[in-house]
């Protein structure tokens, strides 16, 4: 089953897999189950990967350079997100989309990941030092230059969307969206709608509170994302699993688990948007892709929206330092 980016972006996987678990983010990861994660998804028909050039600065790209070395590169579509400043520590410095730092980015990316073009390159977040055209005309540059062959953007408001559509046509906006995110349903996904621009969908399981298995006293590593996130923390930890809790009467109604439901409620939205999974684990990637084979009915529907209402997570979905980082926000 496949769905296509947009109009004017590649046919891929109905589901995706995104890889950016796989390099320190939610603390640490087995490199071995890791590229045996990409293989099982590949295997079972997976072709859109997602990474990013800053996901433990370099280590994800080299991780997946590493499983495709026994594969056929053009089997699978890489999408890769660039611009994210880190330090040597791990630190973040904002980001850099100029279009010397493109050219820069990219170059570093290819030798990385061993292949002599990118499928999709986006800028992860909007630098706004710099006119997002100007980010937009350097990619186009380089497709080109034949080192790209889409554009794709990440997390992003409607203005910013429609100024970089008039430069070059735009696959997919990369963007989270889950039954607990649904920001995106007043103006960005309209406005994509209207511009053919498809959605890759991230954080559909909210980085693991909606996989159904999180508990209270879930601990994680100290470098883990999700000791920084407001949902994760105190009052809103227990409220947000309290619509787990709703959730999963759904989901055992329908003798499938409450991550299943919740990806096959976000690819149900529409078939222009691709749900990019963050299963870094076999046996997580196995029930995730399971979601495939869930059609929901009206009545599921109704009664997702019902345990899950439009707006009820607690806690936004970045800290706030993140949060202003977001285009998509203002
Ligand atoms: N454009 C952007 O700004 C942006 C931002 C974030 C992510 N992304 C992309 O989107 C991809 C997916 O995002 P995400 O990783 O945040 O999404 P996610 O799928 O919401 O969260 C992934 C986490 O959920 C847990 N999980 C996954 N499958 C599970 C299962 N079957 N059972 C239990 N827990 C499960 C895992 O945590 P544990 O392994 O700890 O159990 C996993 O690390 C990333 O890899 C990245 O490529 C893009």
């Amino acid at each position: 089953m496949t769905r296509r980016l947009g109009s004017t972006g590649p046919d891929v996987s109905a589901l995706g897999l995104g890889l950016m678990g796989m390099s320190g983010v939610y603390g640490p990861s087995d490199e071995q189950e890791s590229i045996a994660t990409i293989h099982a998804a590949i295997d079972q028909g997976v072709t859109l990967l997602d990474t990013g050039d800053f996901y433990g600065m370099g280590h994800n790209e080299l991780l997946l350079r590493d499983a495709l070395k026994s594969r056929n590169r053009d089997d699978v579509t890489i999408s890769v997100k660039f611009g994210g400043l880190r330090g040597p520590d791990g630190r973040w410095g904002g980001y850099d989309a100029r279009p010397e730092a493109v050219a820069n980015f990219l170059a570093y990316s290819l030798t990385r990941l061993g292949t002599d073009h990118i499928d999709i390159y986006r800028p992860a977040r909007l630098d706004t030092n710099v006119p997002i055209e100007e980010t937009i005309g350097a990619i186009g540059d380089m497709i080109k230059a034949g080192y790209v062959r889409h554009i794709g953007l990440s997390e992003v408001g409607a203005e910013t969307i429609r100024r970089a559509a008039a430069v070059h046509p735009i696959a997919d906006l990369q963007i989270e969206y889950s039954l607990l995110s649904r920001g995106i349903e007043d103006d960005i996904l309209p406005t994509c709608r209207e511009l053919g621009i498809g959605i890759t969908a991230y954080g559909v399981l909210n980085r693991g509170l909606l996989s159904g298995k999180w508990k209270p006293d879930t601990s994680s590593a100290t470098a883990d994302f999700r000791n920084y996130s407001p949902r994760f923390q105190g009052d809103n930890l227990a409220r947000n699993l309290e619509l787990v809790d709703a959730l999963r009467v759904v989901a055992e109604a329908r003798g499938v688990t409450v991550a299943q439901v919740a990806i096959a409620w976000v690819a149900a939205q529409g078939t222009d948007i691709v749900p990019v999974l963050g299963a870094r684990r076999r046996e997580q990637l196995t029930e995730t892709l399971g979601a495939a084979e869930l059609v929901l009915s009206a009545d599921d529907l109704t009664a997702i929206e019902a345990a899950v209402p439009h707006g009820s997570a607690a806690g936004s979905r970045y800290a706030a330092e993140q949060m202003l980082m977001l285009d998509s926000e203002r």
